[in-house]
């Protein structure tokens, strides 16, 4: 494994998307919505450095895939998150990584569909010659290349999740 971004590093890029939300959204009420289960480490870093008042949800989204690069069945859950904590609100989707861009912009359309104000995506990592969507992610903390990346949340096969920082698992 070859390790892409250090802790230090992951924590100034979490410390720039930080910066950028609390500078476009002030005083805002913000709903966080999180996309479980890869978002989860990401967010909680995140969370702790917004400054406007925000509501934090969870929601789940399982592509089915180990290292595979063909994105699987996509399979979302809204888990309990209704009509009326949406309507309405200025939604921030926040996920592990823009991949093919299929999970945020599904669902930011059920979002949407739902009544949401409007609806932003926040994701840790982009794979730009990865995207099959016209949507584009709003905040991003790095960009890399088509490369399979594992820790900060980002698992193969369920494991390595747990890992401080982010490597990459193919040759490269
Ligand atoms: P998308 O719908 O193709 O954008 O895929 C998003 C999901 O695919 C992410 O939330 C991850 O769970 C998974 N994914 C995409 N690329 C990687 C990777 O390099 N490592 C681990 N998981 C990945
Ligand atoms: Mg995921």
């Amino acid at each position: 494994m070859e390790t892409l971004f250090t802790e230090k590093e992951i924590q100034d890029a979490v410390a720039r998307v930080a910066e950028a939300l609390n500078a476009d959204y002030r005083d805002e009420h913000v709903l966080v919505i999180g996309v479980a289960t890869g978002a989860i480490v990401f967010l909680s870093d995140l969370m702790r450095q917004l400054q406007m008042p925000v509501h934090l949800e969870l929601v789940r989204a399982k592509s089915y895939r180990g290292s595979d690069t063909r994105p699987g069945e996509l399979d979302i859950d809204l888990w309990g998150l209704e009509e009326g904590d949406i309507r309405g609100r200025r939604v921030l989707l926040v996920d592990d990584i823009f991949d093919t861009g299929r999970t945020l912009e599904t669902l930011s359309q059920r979002l949407l569909a739902h009544g949401a104000r409007d609806v932003k995506t926040v994701v840790f990592l982009e794979k730009p010659d990865r995207r099959e969507t016209e949507m584009l992610p709003d905040y991003v903390g790095l960009r890399i290349p088509d490369r399979f990346v594992v820790g900060y949340g980002l698992d193969f096969d369920g494991r390595m999740r747990n890992l401080p920082y982010i490597a990459a698992m193919d040759e490269g």
